[in-house]
Formats: structure tokens, sequence, C-alpha cells
């Protein structure tokens, strides 16, 4: 059973409700930082069978629940789960490494055949943690944008200058938006899919939206946003949806008004005052505690914590870092963090 909007308080603040003292969950809250989440990983050949163990995905994704009661949780999976179940070559090893898809011949070998049973193990790794979880607990499914997915399929890795999937958009606009349509419509189905295994909210991670010039970010970030979104709201009007659209600067205001989000997940370098104003009088935003700052604790971390939530007082808010949580990240300084915003606020 989902949670039941009127007990979760992290569903209240997306559906707009205003809290005396915010929800707040954190972007990679599984992973590296954790000693129990290395003990499980060891334990595993690969970071993908990781993923596709839904008994040890659904128990990494449980762990930071229960040392640091976060008000979500979110499900344990991968944003390249999906070039995966396009049967594209995916790999980790220092960092991703991808088989790169360059032509439309490339292309022409990804297929949506069979792209559901590839990923059903996340779906039932959805069930396995909703039954284990709360109602007080949000429980959020995911999926990288059609763009920052692109740019690991095309690049084979995590790209520096982005030259190849640059130059493919801007020269053969045509052939390379046949790839994001591709990834809207798997994109769309991998969100409904984890909607009815049990994920109450949605997240879109789109790390790398703020790498494109402006009319290229309107047609690969934007619109391929509001598709994805019109989709998953016609299939599942009630799921709330959550953008990431990293590094977009001032786009941030016409993505979160004109793609159809519910909320925005604000990089850390956007500045709260024009936030609250521009995007926060019209939607819920989240964030955006620079993750830097969580690994320095102390007074750092406690003045930069109540900065965000004073400034975000005013409207519906889930707090959250601007950017995914660092492996070298001391957990005492997430508890301590976890403490900090259950007294004040
Ligand atoms: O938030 C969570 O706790 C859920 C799990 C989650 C992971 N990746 C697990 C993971 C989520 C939400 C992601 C999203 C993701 N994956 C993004 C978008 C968010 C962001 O941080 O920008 C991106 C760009 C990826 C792709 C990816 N996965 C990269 C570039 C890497 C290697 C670099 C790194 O951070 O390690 C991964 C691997 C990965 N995904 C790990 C984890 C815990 C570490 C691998 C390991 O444990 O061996």
């Amino acid at each position: 059973m989902q949670a039941r909007r009127s007990e979760s308080r992290f569903l209240r603040a997306l559906a707009g409700e205003v809290l005396a003292r915010p929800p707040f969950w954190l972007m990679r809250q599984a992973g590296r930082y954790l000693p129990e989440y290395r003990a499980v990983r060891a334990s595993v050949p690969g970071f993908l069978d990781l993923c596709l163990s839904p008994k040890l995905a659904a128990e990494v994704t449980l762990q930071p629940i229960r040392r640091f009661d976060m008000d979500a949780a979110i499900v344990f999976s991968d944003i390249l789960m999906i070039p995966h179940g396009l049967g594209q070559l995916v790999a980790f090893r220092e960092g991703p490494v991808l088989e790169p898809v360059r032509t439309a011949a490339d292309i022409g070998r990804l297929t949506l055949a069979g792209f559901s049973q590839r990923l059903e193990p996340v779906y039932e790794t959805l069930r396995l943690v909703r039954a284990a979880l709360p109602m007080t607990c949000g429980l959020i499914g995911f999926a990288g944008s059609p763009w920052t997915v692109a740019t690991y399929m095309v690049e084979g890795k995590t790209s520096r200058d982005f030259a190849a999937v640059k130059s493919w958009a801007f020269t053969n606009g045509q052939e390379f938006q046949s790839l994001i349509d591709l990834l809207v419509e798997a994109t769309a189905r991998h969100l409904i899919a984890q909607a009815g295994a049990g994920a109450d909210a949605l997240q879109l991670f789109d790390t790398w939206a703020g790498v494109l010039p402006e009319s290229f970010a309107r047609r690969f970030v934007l619109a391929p946003t509001r598709a994805i979104v019109a989709r998953v709201k016609d299939a599942c009007p009630d799921v709330p949806i959550i953008g990431f659209p990293r590094g977009l600067g001032a786009l941030y205001r016409d993505y979160a008004l004109e793609t159809g989000v519910d909320a925005v997940s604000l990089d850390t370098s956007v500045p709260i005052g024009w936030a609250a104003r521009e995007i926060q009088a019209h939607r819920c935003v989240q964030g955006n505690l620079d993750p830097q700052v969580l690994v320095a604790g102390g007074e750092t971390m406690r003045n930069e914590t109540l900065r965000i939530v004073a400034g975000f007082a005013d409207g519906p808010f889930v707090f959250n870092l601007g950017h995914g949580i660092l492996p070298e990240t001391p957990p005492e300084h997430v508890a301590e963090l976890a403490r900090l915003l259950r007294e004040n606020g």
C-alpha cells in the first residue's frame, strides 16, 4: 500500500502545503558513505548486480532510513538502468562504461522489446521496500532525464566536455532527436511502472541540464521533460513529479513553470531569495545544501542549514542537498543534520 498523503509530510509538502518544519531526504542517501552499504556492495561482483537483486537493493534503500529516519526513501537503482533496459551494454568500473551509441544504426539496435522485463527487478525492489516502510515515509522512484542519459549513452562514460553528444545534437539534430524520442518513451514507461509498484513520488535527475546553450536546452531538456510529465500524469495523475535540472541557471524558472512538474530540486548555486520569489511562489521547491558543507559539518553546516530553512519557510519546501551526497561524508554529520532539522523550523 502506498503512503497516505495525509500521513506523509513529504507528500503534503509536494502537494503545496506549507509545513512549520520541512520534511527532508538526501539525494544519493544510500551509498558508499555508509559502512553497511559498503558491506552489502562487497557481497556482489558488480554494482549492476546490486541494482538487479531486489532483496539487496531493498536492504540498501532502507539503510539510511533506519539510521536517520528521513521522510522519504529513494529506491536503490541507477539512471543507467534505462540504457540497460534498451539493450545497450552497461558496466560500472571506476565509473560507468557503456558501448557508445553514435549513429542512426546504433539507435536502431536499441529496443523497447523486453524493456519492462529487464527492469522488473527494480519494480520488485519497490514492492519490497514499500511493504517494509512505515506509512509516514514516502517512497521515491526515479529516472534520469533523456538529455542526461543520452550524454552517457553517446559518450560511453562520464564526460568533461560532452564533445560527442553535442556534436551530434548540433550537426544532426533530427537524428539525435530520434534518440531523445526513444528515451522519452522508455523513461515514461519506467516511471509509470515504478508508480505501479508502489512509488509515491517520482524524481527526474537531469544532472547535465546546465551544459547546453538556451535554444538547445529548451529543445532537449525542457521539451522532453514536458512530454514525459504529460505521459506520466495521464497514467497516474496523483503521483507528484520532482524535476532536478542541475545547473540550469535562470532557465530554472521556465523549467519549473512550463514542464508540468510538481516540484523543482534546486542545485547549490541557485540563490534562495530569487528561488523563493520566482519559483516557490508557484511550485514546491527542494534543496539545496552544498554536499561539501555536509562533509565540513560544524558551524558552517548549522548556519547554511538554518539559512536555507528560513529562506524557504513561507512556501512548500522539502529540505535536501543541491547534488548527491559525497562518499567521504561522515555519517555523524548526517545524523547531526537530521537533528537540526527536527529541532528547528
Ligand atoms: O539516491 C539514492 O540513494 C538512490 C540510488 C542512486 C544511485 N545513482 C546509486 C549509485 C541514484 C538516485 C543515482 C542517480 C544517478 N546515477 C545520477 C544522477 C544523480 C547525480 O548524482 O548526478 C547519475 C549521473 C548516475 C550515473 C552514475 N552512477 C555514475 C556517474 C556513477 C559513478 C560515479 C559515482 O557516483 O560512483 C554511478 C554509480 C552509482 N550509482 C553508485 C551508487 C551508490 C556508486 C557505485 C558503487 O557503489 O559501486
